[in-house]
Order: structure tokens, then C-alpha cells, then sequence
């Protein structure tokens, strides 16, 4: 399966239209890199221009993470899931749909296209968001939906700029491939991948941290290609997938 179009073509059937990745190096003074496929989009996330008609996109975005408040550069070498530079796939709502469609469509691109098992699956929300709590029980058992605070599941693009509570789908690659003491659901171990960050963007962030209601509660969605590529071809390790083992063969 061709992962990419599969999920953009997916989002594209709800409605949603295709815009190719923005430049790694943004238009924008608060950030060196792009760093998640909101970031083309925050101007429009605060009001600042109008919303697109239709006001739903989806992207494929190239980000680095080598810096800043998304720095993901000390963890490269020692995880199996953290690069410097990826791909993430994405769904964004401009006022348009919030929490309930967005987890509505996680759960049928996760369990439907993608057809990972329901019983790998968890889910985790922000220990105030109880709404978010609820939907997901329409779709899956409560024992598998975690709470945790503003460090887990609470984003911001920087230091400014939108934000807000988020909620994130994990894979259990299996106790049997991974056993350390980080191997538990909200630890740092590789057993329980996150695959797809839905962040329910509420808020604004200025520079003296004071956050301002968005015009409209807005959808950003993330989902790590290079994580769920992984999965999808049964490998422990994302250097071990299709994405990164032809250029390892190519330099060995
Ligand atoms: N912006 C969020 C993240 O990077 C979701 O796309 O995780």
C-alpha cells in the first residue's frame, strides 16, 4: 500500500483538499524549521487571513525536528522511532469540524484502511478533556483510553502561536519484542508507538503565555509516515522499513 496516497486520498474523500509540503524553512520569524504540517497553516488557525473554501486540508508534510521546542535530535540513534527529518501526514479543520469527526476518521483510516488490530490499539486524552474521553468510547474500550497532563498531551507549535489539548493514538508493537523498564504506555520505550496526534486547537499563545480563544475550534492532525510505514511492513525499527533501507544499502 502506498501509504501517502492512501491517506491523502482518503481525506480527499471526506472533502478535504490535497496541498503539497510547504518549504522546510518557514515564512515565519518564531521558527527556524518547519516543524509539523500545521505550521503553513497558522495564520489561518488565528484569523489572521481568511479560511480557504472548502476550510478542511490535507498534506504530506516534510518537517525537521533539530531544534526549538520540537527537538528530537538527542534521541535520534538511541530509539527506533525518532528522526531529525520527516514526513507527516495530516488533517486540518479550519472552524470546520472538531473533536468528533476528527476522531471519527483517525479510527476508520487506523482500523479500516489501514486495518491495524483493534486490540493494539490505545488511545490517550488530556486528563481535563472529558468530551474527548467520551467520543473515543464509542470506539474503543475504556480500559484503553489513558489520561495524561499538559507534558503528554498538551501541544503548541513553539514557544507562540495556536495550541492546544491533544489526543493520541498508540500501537502496541508487543511485550515479547520489547521489555524494559520504559515499555509501558506513556513511557519512553519503543513498545508503545505513537502513530497519530489529533490536536484540538483551541488556543493562541502569546509571548507573555497568555493564551486567546482561536475565532473557531480548529483540527490538526498528525501522523508519523515513517512510524506507521513500519508497522504496516511488520519492522521493529523504522531504519528497517522501506523508506530508509534502500538508501542504507545504497551507502553500504
Ligand atoms: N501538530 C501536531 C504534532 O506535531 C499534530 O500534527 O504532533
Amino acid at each position: 500500500m502506498d501509504i501517502r496516497e492512501a491517506y491523502l486520498n482518503f481525506f480527499a474523500s471526506k472533502g478535504h483538499e490535497i496541498i503539497p509540503s510547504a518549504p522546510l524553512v518557514p515564512n515565519d520569524a518564531t521558527l527556524l524549521f518547519t516543524n509539523a504540517g500545521m505550521v503553513p497553516f497558522k495564520s489561518i488557525f488565528t484569523g489572521e487571513v481568511p479560511r480557504p473554501t472548502p476550510p478542511i486540508r490535507t498534506s504530506c508534510q516534510t518537517c525537521i525536528r533539530a531544534g526549538g521546542k520540537h527537538n528530537d535530535l538527542d534521541n535520534v540513534g538511541y530509539t527506533a522511532r525518532h528522526h531529525t527529518f520527516f514526513e507527516m501526514l495530516g488533517n486540518f479543520s479550519f472552524g470546520e469540524y472538531f473533536k468528533k469527526d476528527a476522531i471519527a476518521y483517525a479510527w476508520e483510516f487506523v482500523t479500516q484502511v489501514l486495518k491495524l488490530p483493534k486490540d493494539r490499539l490505545y488511545v490517550t486524552v488530556h486528563e481535563s478533556d472529558d468530551e474527548a474521553f467520551a467520543l473515543w468510547e464509542q470506539h474503543i474500550a475504556k480500559e484503553r483510553i489513558y489520561r495524561f497532563g499538559d507534558h503528554d498531551n498538551f501541544w503548541q507549535m513553539g514557544d507562540t502561536g495556536p495550541c492546544g489539548p491533544c489526543s493520541e493514538i498508540f500501537y502496541d508493537q508487543g511485550g515479547e519484542h520489547f521489555n524494559t523498564p520504559e515499555d509501558y504506555m506513556g513511557g519512553d520505550g519503543d513498545r508503545f508507538l505513537e502513530i497519530w496526534n489529533l490536536v484540538f486547537m483551541q488556543y493562541e499563545r502569546s509571548s507573555d503565555g497568555k493564551l486567546t480563544p482561536l475565532p473557531k475550534p480548529s483540527i490538526d492532525t498528525g501522523m508519523g509516515l515513517e512510524r506507521v510505514t513500519a508497522i504496516m511492513e511488520g519492522k521493529f525499527s523504522n531504519y528497517d522499513s522501506s523508506l530508509f533501507m534502500p538508501l542504507i544499502n545504497e551507502v553500504a
